[in-house]
């Protein structure tokens, strides 16, 4: 562990928040609520309305800028906290403790699970960490992807590199075998690159919090990567997700979310052992349900964009309790609790997004009833929000049972106005009991083979 930064301390903490999003929207309230009375200021590429009004100032710049450390000096913050991927592959984290400054995002070693594809695989193989499944990596120029394509015969391609999240093509989804050997190629040209067995299922996500040691788990979210409704169209960052009352979803069961956390245990005891640096932060586990139990589609270093809104709205803990206890290794005295609610987070994004979004466009909110509003990639100018291009803003409801948690996030997206879309179709009855149809499916299919 590192050594504790004398400046730490607990009343009307001084705090940065690096990141303009939605997810950093979800983060702000969670520091605004706190009984500690902090002082929040941000750091952020453009003027996020919601973010903007909990801040007591705010810096307009890159949040990969290097200016964000002085920034955190000048104004004495002693607590900082990265919200997106960009800062920590950028190793604002290992600046900012540097400086003296604890930081909840893990150091450029650590973060590596994250901006390294090829790392994340090779490091899981070598730890013999659970759920991975076959793959190899290829180095920039190296040959020999046709071949690995037809051994495995249903693949999926990723670059090595950041792509946010528009670089991994899916066999099936994005292109057959010839497209997937012909994109093989072309990502080689500029990238190293991962191919991998193709896992069949439905996919989840948790997020925890971690000291470097200890890892306090927050429920089962399962986001919609497609655009348009019943799972079609071209990927996105996500449309919408959702959340259970209990820490699984419909469609998994239990040992799904033990493994998965014992998974996520591994991972950062291995960090720690190969890189020398504990992880601190936020670890999200992307994995696969699959008919033979689950698998790791990736791992993010920081929380999800939508998965945050659905998460730390129903923390139960003060959040700068759980930030203090990440910082200084002390995660393990705090009984960490989410609310036992439901929730169902919708996106409004600009018309055409992701391809062709409308940009620069008046958005309005007339009020969003009883749901929570999250601005995202917006920008305010002379009190007027406009959209970016991106993921423009977000509902979200919470109520015992996801129907009516999505009922509530309906009624939030009816008080918006502008040039937006929303996916209808996220928390409704009839797309989860698709998804639970669909594992029982599996799981029936497994059990016949198995017998016979
Ligand atoms: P990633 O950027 O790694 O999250 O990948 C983007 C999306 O590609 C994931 O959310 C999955 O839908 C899909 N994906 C990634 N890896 C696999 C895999 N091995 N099998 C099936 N789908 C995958
Ligand atoms: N919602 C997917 C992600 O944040 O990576």
């Amino acid at each position: 562990m590192p050594s504790e930064p004398a400046t730490l301390k607990v009343e009307s903490m001084r705090v940065l928040l690096i990141g303009g999003g939605g997810r950093e929207h979800a983060i702000a309230e969670a520091i605004a609520r706190s009984k500690k009375n902090p002082q929040l200021f941000a750091a952020m590429s453009k003027k996020n309305p919601g973010i903007a009004r909990l801040c007591r100032d705010f810096l307009l710049v890159k949040e990969t800028d290097p200016a964000i450390v002085d920034y955190a000096l000048v104004n004495k913050i002693e607590l900082a906290v990265i919200g997106p991927e960009a800062p920590l592959a950028a190793g604002i984290p290992d600046s900012l403790w540097n400086a003296g400054i604890p930081v909840v995002g893990p150091r450029r070693p650590a973060a590596q699970i994250e901006f390294d594809k090829a790392w994340a695989r090779n490091f899981m193989k070598k730890y013999n960490i659970a759920g991975c499944p076959e793959f190899r990596v290829f180095r920039k120029g190296e040959t020999g992807t046709d071949e690995f394509i037809d051994e495995l015969g249903d693949v999926v391609i990723k670059p090595a590199g950041l792509t946010g999240g528009k670089g991994v093509r899916v066999m099936g989804d994005h292109f057959d075998i010839d497209g997937a050997r012909a994109y093989a190629r072309e990502v080689l040209k500029n990238d190293g690159l991962v191919i991998e067995k193709r896992l069949i299922g439905e996919e989840f996500t948790v997020q925890a919090f971690v000291d470097g040691r200890t890892l306090a788990f927050a429920p089962a979210v399962q986001d919609h990567k497609r655009a348009y409704e019943g799972d079609k169209g071209p990927n996105t960052g996500g449309m919408g997700s959702y959340s259970d009352s209990k820490d699984i979803l419909p469609f998994m069961i239990e040992s799904d979310y033990t493994d998965a956390k014992k998974i996520m245990e591994d991972t950062v005891h291995a960090i720690w052992k190969e890189t020398g640096v504990p992880y601190q932060g936020i670890l999200y586990g992307q994995f696969m349900a699959t008919e033979k139990g689950i698998s790791v589609i990736e791992f993010n270093a920081r929380f999800g964009d939508p998965e945050a809104m659905n998460t730390l709205p129903l923390l139960d803990n003060d959040f700068l309790d759980v930030c203090t206890g990440i910082v200084k290794g002390t995660l393990d005295s705090i009984r960490v609790m989410f609310k036992k609610q439901s929730t169902v987070c919708k996106y409004a994004v600009p018309e055409g997004y992701p391809d062709n979004p409308v940009k620069d466009s008046v958005i309005e909110t007339t009020g969003v009833n009883n749901a929570l509003l999250f601005y995202s990639s917006v920008y305010e100018k002379d009190s007027i929000i406009y959209t970016t291009g991106s993921r423009a803003l977000a509902v979200l409801g919470i109520a015992g049972t996801i129907r009516e948690a999505e009922k509530i996030a309906q009624a939030g997206l009816s008080g918006l106005r502008g040039k937006l879309y929303s996916r209808q179709d996220i928390g409704t009855d009839e797309l989860i009991n698709k998804r639970v149809r669909h594992m029982e499916d599996l799981r029936i299919k497994a059990r016949y083979h198995n017998m016979h």
